[in-house]
């Protein structure tokens, strides 16, 4: 992929949804809500203010961004992310929403939860249209786990697990490695998800944590994560593709991911954008900077205006975590931010 800049001040006004170092964007993650029923530390402050109501785009507001960025934009995939999406009532409703502009160009609505809320909802989100879910758990240990989110109940996340299997969702699993709190649980983790079937993909702690506890040492990185396994299985590295993860064959049989942000960055192929859910658009989880998308909706911008303000945004992305390495100083943590 070329990082040459290419020599034009502004965007092209119309084609694929572009920025300046030639990358396109085909996935749109958009965030429904900053609040969450956990309180993950590497995620949330310890006292989180949550946004007021009034600030949040209604589901009117969300759902004619998501048709813009498909219909405008070239935009094929949705994510639903939070804060945890579920808490905000009424997503399945959105969801068929959004399942009725496949039309458009629309191909895969997905989510990702803490897993908890499926429990009640899984049925209804898989009848609505949504494809797949990601959750996050960070140990099989429940008093580990409760630790790292903040009081989270793992019982109620292996329900919410298996409530989004038994509905059909097609489901993987996330999981943050962080020295001192879960290194331990990487062969447990791998060995479960590869009885239990399901796709696991180990995460590097990234500075996006609103306490501050971020230090480079207590990132695991993609190596060491891999020579754990090892030590118990036989471990063998597949092709990349343009996915975040490197994926690793386990004994033969299973595919294991982990995305490197930190050791390993793959801004140079990213190929998404963020929408928070006070519609600022931020092209990059790294962006010191966001765009406000919300103001022109509100005052009544057309379509062509929206999407002018939408390629600005996105063909202002910078390179992304390679050039920043470390906190970026802003106002909006991972929580706002929707990962
Ligand atoms: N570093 C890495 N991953 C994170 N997530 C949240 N905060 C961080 C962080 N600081 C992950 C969650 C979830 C997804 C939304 O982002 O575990 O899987
Ligand atoms: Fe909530 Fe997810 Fe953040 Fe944990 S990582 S506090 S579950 S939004």
């Amino acid at each position: 992929m070329s990082e040459l800049i290419t020599p034009e001040e502004f965007p092209p006004a119309a084609g694929p949804l572009v920025d300046r170092f030639a990358r396109s964007k085909h996935k749109l993650r958009l965030s429904l809500t900053d609040r969450c029923n956990f309180r993950c530390h590497y995620c949330m402050p310890e006292e989180p203010e949550w946004l007021p109501k009034s600030e949040l785009l209604t589901f009117e507001e969300l759902e004619r961004v998501a048709r813009l960025f498909i219909h405008r934009l070239g935009i094929d995939s949705i994510r639903l992310t939070g804060g945890e999406p579920l808490v905000r009532r009424g997503v399945p409703d959105f969801v068929a929403r959004l399942d009725a502009l496949r039309g458009l160009g629309l191909r895969r609505i997905s989510m990702t939860s803490n897993g908890v809320p499926l429990r009640r909802h899984a049925a209804a989100l898989a009848a609505a249209g949504l494809d797949d879910i990601n959750i996050s758990i960070d140990s099989l240990d429940p008093e580990r786990f409760r630790r790292m989110t903040g009081g989270g109940d793992l019982a109620a996340v292996l329900e919410g697990i298996r409530a989004a299997r038994d509905a059909g969702l097609g489901l993987k699993l996330n999981a943050v490695v962080i020295r001192g709190d879960n290194e331990d649980d990487v062969v447990p983790l791998t060995e479960w998800a590869m009885g239990e079937g399901i796709s696991l993909r180990f995460i590097e702690f990234m500075p996006l944590d609103a306490r501050g506890g971020w230090q480079p040492q207590r990132v695991v990185p993609e190596r060491e994560i891999i020579e754990r396994l090892e030590q118990r299985h036989a471990v063998e590295p597949v092709p990349r593709t343009r996915e975040p993860a490197t994926y690793y064959r386990v004994d033969d049989a299973y595919h294991l991911g982990v995305i490197s942000t930190v050791s390993n960055p793959f801004c140079s192929t990213c190929d998404r954008v963020r929408v928070t859910a006070t519609g600022e658009i931020y092209p990059c989880l790294f962006s010191p900077v966001n765009t406000d998308l919300k103001t022109p909706l509100r005052d009544g911008a057309d379509d062509d205006e929206l999407e002018h303000v939408a390629r600005g945004a996105v063909w202002r992305k910078g390179r992304g975590f390679v050039e920043s390495a470390g906190y970026v100083q802003r106002a909006i943590t991972m929580h706002g931010l929707g990962g």
